[in-house]
Parts: C-alpha cells; sequence; structure tokens
C-alpha cells in the first residue's frame, strides 16, 4: 500500500522509480511497462511541484535536463586521466605478458580481460553514495564538469544502492551512443540536412558536450564502468572492485574475465576479435589489466600510461561479399554516381547493402565485373568503401561492369565533366530527378527553409506536374496542395507559411538556394557580399566574378553559365516577382548557422534591440521565426510584458522561455 503521507510517498517514489530505471538501463530487465512507468513519473512530478520543500538535485525528475546555455566549467582531475598504451598483434601482448612477468619478479599474477569501448571517457565522483560530479577527459590533467548532461543518462546511478561504498571516490567508464541511437541520430540530423556524425564515438563526445542538458537526454547515450579509484576501496583487486561497483548500480561489462595465463590472453582475443560485433555499441579493441592492486602499484606508470594495462586494438573491419548490381544514381546537377548494391553482409555493427563506386575510374582501376566478390571496409567504421575484388570468386563468362551511356532516368546521352572522372547528364531540364532534386535542395533548412516539404514531397509536386522548377512554388496555392495525396488542410497551411516566410531568407541564401553547380553556402556568401544585388551578379563576367577572393575560374565560368540561361534568367525573375530577396549587403556580415534548425516564437518588448532587429538577427544566424507557439517551436524569445496566454502554452508544452540575455549569449553578442 503506497503511504498517505505525501512527503513520505515523495521518498517512496523516488527509491522505486530508481529502482525500475536501474532494471530497465542496467539489468535490462524491466519489472513494469513504460506506461506504469511514466505514471509513476508523473505523480513523483507533481507531488515535488507541490511540495517545493523536498526538492532534491538527484531525484529521477531531473533527468530530463534542462536549458541551461552557459559553458562548462573546469576542474582538476583528482588522478590524471592517462591513455594506454596501443598494440595491434596478439604477439603484442605476449610480450607486454612478458615485461610483466618479470616486472614482479617471477611473482603470480592475474589478468582482468575488458573490452575497450569506443566512447569518450567520462570521470565521476560520488560523496556519501551520491554523485557530485562528472568531468570529461579533457587533456587528462583536468576537465570539463558535464554534471547536469551526464545526469540525464538514466544507466548512470544518481544515488547508489547496496551498502559497502567508500564515502568518496571515483568511477571512469566510457559513455556511448549505442548503435541504433546512432542511426536513428544521423537519420534525423539527414533529414534536417546536418552534418552526420561519422562514428558513435563523436556522436557521443559532442552529445556530452551540448550546452542543453534537454537536447542530450533525448539522445540516449549509455555509460560503462571500468575503474575504481579512492583511497579506500573495497577490495584489494579490481576484478572484485568492480563487481562491487556492479551491485552499487553501476553498468559494468559482464565481459570482463579473470584469465590466468597467456593462453586464456590469446583466446579472448581470438573470440571478441569476431563475437564484438554483435554488441549494441562500439568498440575499438580489448584492455588487459593486472588484477592486483599492490602489483600494479608494483608496475607503476611510464610517463604517459601505466605498465600495468595494454590495449589490443582490433584490426580495421573487411567482409567479402557479392555484387549483386551496380545502379547510377543522378544527382540535382546532374552527376551520375555508379552504387555498389551488395549481398547485405553485417561490418562493424551494421548491414551494408550499397556502397558507392564514386566515378568510372574507381571501378575501371578495381576492375570490378558483373557478379564479383568484393571486399568491403567502414573509413571511421561508417561509410563503407569497396577496397578489392577476391579474383577466385569470379565467374568464368563475367563481364566488366560498363558505365552507362545515357542517363538511366531520362535517356539522354551523358557528357564527360571536363578534367574530371565523372559523367554527367545534360538534360537540366527535363531530366526528373534532377528537377526534384533542386526542389529539394531549394527549400531545405539551410536554404529557403520551408517547412512541410521533404525528398518524398519535392518528387510528388514534380510527378504531379504541379512543381516542374523552383519558381513553380511560389504559385501553389491550396486547392493545388490538397489534391496530393496524404495532404491535409493542416499540412498544406504549412507550406504555405512556409513559402511566405522564405521570402525573407536573406540574399546569399538565395543564392546557394538556386543549385548552380560549385557555388555552396560559403561560395554564395562571398559572392552575394562581392555584387550586393543579383542584377549586378547576373551582367557580371568571369574575370569580374573571378577577381573575388576565393573565387577560382571554374567557379567564375559556372556562375556565367547558369546566368546565361534564359530559362534560369526567367526562374529569376520569377523568384524576384514572388518577393525574395534579391539584394542586400548582409550576406557575409557575422552571419552564423548557430541558429540553424531552430524555430523561435518572439513575443514582448526589449532593451537592447527592437522586436524586428531581433527577428533579423535570428535569421542571420540560421534560425526561423513562427507566429503562434506549437509542439515544434524550440525557443520562446520572452521579454517584457510578453501575453499571459503566450506564457500558458509555453509553459503548458515545456517549451524553453528565453530572455534577451540568454539569447544575446547564445548567438555570442553578449561579452
Ligand atoms: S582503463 C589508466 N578500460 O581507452 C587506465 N580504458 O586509451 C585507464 N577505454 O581513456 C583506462 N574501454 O576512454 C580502460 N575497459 C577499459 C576501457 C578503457 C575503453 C578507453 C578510455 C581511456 C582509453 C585509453
Amino acid at each position: 500500500m503506497p503511504t498517505s503521507d505525501p512527503r513520505q510517498r515523495i521518498l517512496e517514489l523516488r527509491d522505486e522509480l530508481n529502482r525500475h530505471n536501474h532494471n530497465y538501463y542496467v539489468l535490462n530487465s524491466p519489472e513494469i511497462s513504460d506506461r506504469e512507468f511514466d505514471s509513476l513519473i508523473k505523480e513523483l512530478a507533481e507531488l515535488e511541484e507541490k511540495y517545493p520543500d523536498m526538492s532534491d538535485e538527484l531525484s529521477p525528475t531531473r533527468r530530463v535536463g534542462s536549458d541551461l546555455t552557459d559553458g562548462f566549467e573546469q576542474i582538476a582531475h583528482i588522478y590524471p586521466m592517462l591513455s594506454l598504451s596501443n598494440t595491434y598483434s596478439i604477439e603484442e601482448v605476449d610480450e607486454w605478458f612478458a615485461r610483466v612477468r618479470s616486472g614482479l619478479g617471477g611473482e603470480k599474477f592475474e589478468i582482468t580481460g575488458e573490452m575497450k569501448y569506443d566512447g569518450t571517457s567520462i570521470s565521476l565522483i560520488y560523496e556519501h553514495g551520491k554523485l557530485i560530479r562528472a568531468v570529461t577527459r579533457g587533456d587528462g590533467e583536468k576537465g570539463d564538469i558535464v554534471t547536469e548532461n551526464v545526469k540525464t543518462i538514466k544507466s548512470i546511478p544518481l544515488k547508489l544502492q547496496g551498502s559497502g561504498w567508500p564515502d568518496l571516490f571515483e568511477i571512469r567508464g566510457e559513455i556511448l551512443m549505442p548503435w541504433e541511437a546512432f542511426e536513428r541520430l544521423n537519420k534525423e540530423r539527414e533529414f534536417n540536412e546536418e552534418p552526420l556524425f561519422a562514428n558513435p564515438r563523436n556522436a557521443a563526445s559532442g552529445t556530452l558536450k551540448m550546452l542543453n542538458s534537454r537536447e542530450v537526454a533525448k539522445r540516449g547515450l549509455d555509460a560503462y564502468f571500468y575503474y575504481l579509484l579512492g583511497p579506500e576501496l573495497p577490495y584489494d583487486n579490481h576484478f572484485d572492485n568492480m563487481m562491487a561497483a556492479r551491485e552499487w548500480g553501476f553498468k559494468v561489462s559482464e565481459i570482463m574475465t579473470l584469465l590466468t595465463s597467456i593462453e586464456k590472453v590469446d583466446e579472448f582475443i581470438s573470440h571478441w576479435d569476431s563475437a564484438r560485433r554483435e554488441l549494441p555499441v562500439a568498440t575499438d579493441g580489448l584492455v588487459f589489466k593486472v588484477n592486483n592492486l599492490r602489483q600494479q602499484l608494483n608496475l607503476g606508470y611510464t610517463a604517459k600510461s601505466p605498465r600495468w594495462a595494454i590495449a589490443y586494438k582490433f584490426p580495421a573491419e573487411k567482409a567479402l561479399t557479392r555484387l549483386r548490381y551496380v545502379s547510377f544514381e543522378v544527382g540535382r546537377m546532374g552527376i551520375i554516381t555508379p552504387v555498389a548494391n551488395l549481398e547485405p553482409v553485417l561490418l562493424s555493427g551494421t548491414i551494408v547493402k550499397r556502397a558507392s563506386l564514386h566515378n568510372e575510374d574507381i571501378i575501371k582501376t578495381l576492375g570490378i565485373h558483373e557478379n564479383d566478390l568484393l571486399y568491403v571496409e567502414k573509413g571511421g567504421e561508417i561509410i563503407p568503401k569497396i577496397t578489392g575484388v577476391d579474383e577466385n570468386g569470379r565467374d568464368a563468362d563475367a563481364e566488366p561492369i560498363k558505365f552507362v551511356t545515357r542517363c538511366p532516368a531520362c535517356g539522354t546521352p551523358l557528357v564527360r565533366v571536363e578534367g574530371e572522372a565523372s559523367w554527367l547528364c545534360p538534360n537540366k531540364f527535363g531530366c526528373p530527378p534532377q528537377i526534384a532534386g533542386r526542389v529539394e535542395h531549394f527549400v531545405g533548412r539551410k536554404m529557403m527553409n520551408i517547412d512541410g516539404i521533404g525528398e518524398e514531397t519535392s518528387q510528388q509536386l514534380f510527378a504531379s506536374g504541379i512543381v516542374r522548377n523552383i519558381a513553380d512554388l511560389y504559385d501553389l496555392t491550396k486547392e493545388k496542395l490538397l489534391t496530393l495525396e496524404g495532404f491535409g488542410q493542416k499540412s498544406a497551411d504549412r507550406v504555405l507559411e512556409g513559402l511566405e516566410a522564405s521570402r525573407n531568407i536573406p540574399y546569399d541564401r538565395v543564392i546557394y538556394a538556386l543549385s548552380i553547380p560549385f557555388v555552396g553556402d560559403t561560395v554564395a556568401k562571398k559572392v552575394a557580399k562581392a555584387f550586393p544585388d543579383i542584377d549586378s551578379l547576373m551582367n557580371a563576367t568571369a574575370e569580374e566574378l573571378a577577381s573575388v577572393k576565393d573565387i577560382g575560374p571554374r567557379i567564375a565560368e559556372s556562375i556565367v553559365e547558369y546566368f546565361g540561361n534564359p530559362i534560369n534568367r526567367e526562374i529569376v525573375a520569377r523568384l524576384r516577382n514572388a518577393g525574395l530577396q534579391f539584394s542586400g549587403t548582409d550576406a557575409g556580415e557575422s552571419l552564423s548557422d548557430v541558429l540553424a534548425g531552430k524555430t523561435f516564437v518572439i513575443s514582448g518588448t526589449f532593451a537592447h534591440h527592437s522586436r524586428d532587429e531581433y527577428k533579423r538577427l535570428i535569421e542571420l544566424h540560421g534560425g526561423k521565426n513562427v507566429s503562434s507557439i506549437s509542439k515544434k517551436t524550440d525557443y520562446v524569445f520572452a521579454g517584457e510584458n510578453m501575453g499571459p496566454a503566450k506564457l500558458e502554452k509555453a509553459t503548458n508544452l515545456g517549451i524553453p522561455i528565453i530572455d534577451e540575455n540568454t539569447f544575446l549569449e547564445m548567438i555570442g553578442e553578449k561579452n
């Protein structure tokens, strides 16, 4: 029976929720459903709100994060965070083993074998069973205090269980982004046109350093612990200390094993070399440590690393798989990319089915034939790359892969890009994937930022004949949009609102949005600064363009060619009639993309700038203004006298409300 004393109930709920978190995130064996868990959290949150005297920094309700936007404070490590020396073969590990044996003067010793988790290291300090600080490795001597972010990682105990923990100790481990969370995050970033993380390690360390712990909480980080430090540890050996830490609630890998001979060490290596592929997180090797703490002390340290431990790094992963066929894909600039479609194969934890072959020269150099057996490797463990062919696996009658001579989408004969290995479909205005690709680029977040149109809608708009070029977007009406499958009143309104808002997107981003070959966002800014309105840009000669710093002859020619085409001139004229920004000297000023992808609702009056100036600043830093608060709003930027209805709505939806100073800090204007 739950107690009827609310204060007592708060304590009871906290204990219960801590236990459920541990069951779920550490033991992987939940006892209650997510729904039941949520309802307990809700009950606790409501009670805590009613009884503020019961507030506790370490309550399970605090794991959702907050929105502090300050940088991180630094602190010196109690014990420096050293690294491990690396080895790359069983022989080198055997040599280390022999050095340990002689270092210990023939004494008996045991070794622990552990996974080398590939994330970012963390040091946690616990006092009286409570987490008081989390610090990154930093430079090994001092690191950043990231306690608020670490508190959002549900597998990390905020309060310890059981007993026997020292009053003060440090525990070190690795913060990881599991493969699944990593893939989800990159998909989302791809959709938002944000740069992808190359591997889970970068994703984990990037996430840990985010200023907004609410964002961190959403990213699904996890942590394994492998090292206990302090003046009074419960046992005289590493293994037992780690087992004790597991009892206190830490996630200590089940893989950790006591190894008593060099044969066992070698077996451990052979086993995990391949078995690690089944693990849910990235690993880059194994770690071997002398188990006994007194023996560790005797062996001591070199300048950089302990003599009592060594890392064995796995060789780069390679797989052999069969080529099913080569597809030829057409990008928005008309470049044809050959892609190897493979029999699915597991590589570093993910299934690989496709790998870009980049261009014709690579196919020829590798000598790829139909149905060949190919070697696939992962660069940085993420992007699969074809590195070779196993000619023994080739069919006797296999033909070499031939590059297409006509565009696979529209049938136009391809032309070779001068001085390059690429082939191009010259049918710019008639080739469907090129047109749909340009529409998709135009509406993207970093370009015109038009919500409600993505890859699929771009293709749908093209296929239905409603949008044949980017200027047609501004002729869209609600009636036209409603004819599209999957479109309703709301989604149509969203597109129309997005189009309306895009009329304020600055000139340089409009130039970038046009899809002029070789003109990316940086070049667009430079061009916009040098030619502050579209007429001067359209009439510029290649020489004039090439005289701008960082603009070479190839970019200059490409711009001249683009504006020399009457179809493009007409598109620009129509966009201009639609009211887009085709002049402005702001471009290239203090623009940044610190607010890229963030939507703001601004309300009230301000001290340092007018509301309109703030709206401009939001856009100059890559953000977007919307008029009404919804679940999608990232921030409510509130001045004096903000309307009570807005305030209430923002609070109910849990949208962070920021003030003028916080905003200025975000864009780096506050000194
Ligand atoms: S022990 C003094 N054990 O590898 C020894 N480190 O190059 C302290 N790592 O910074 C480290 N898994 O981030 C240890 N089972 C493991 C590990 C591990 C991953 C990382 C850790 C450390 C780096 C050393």
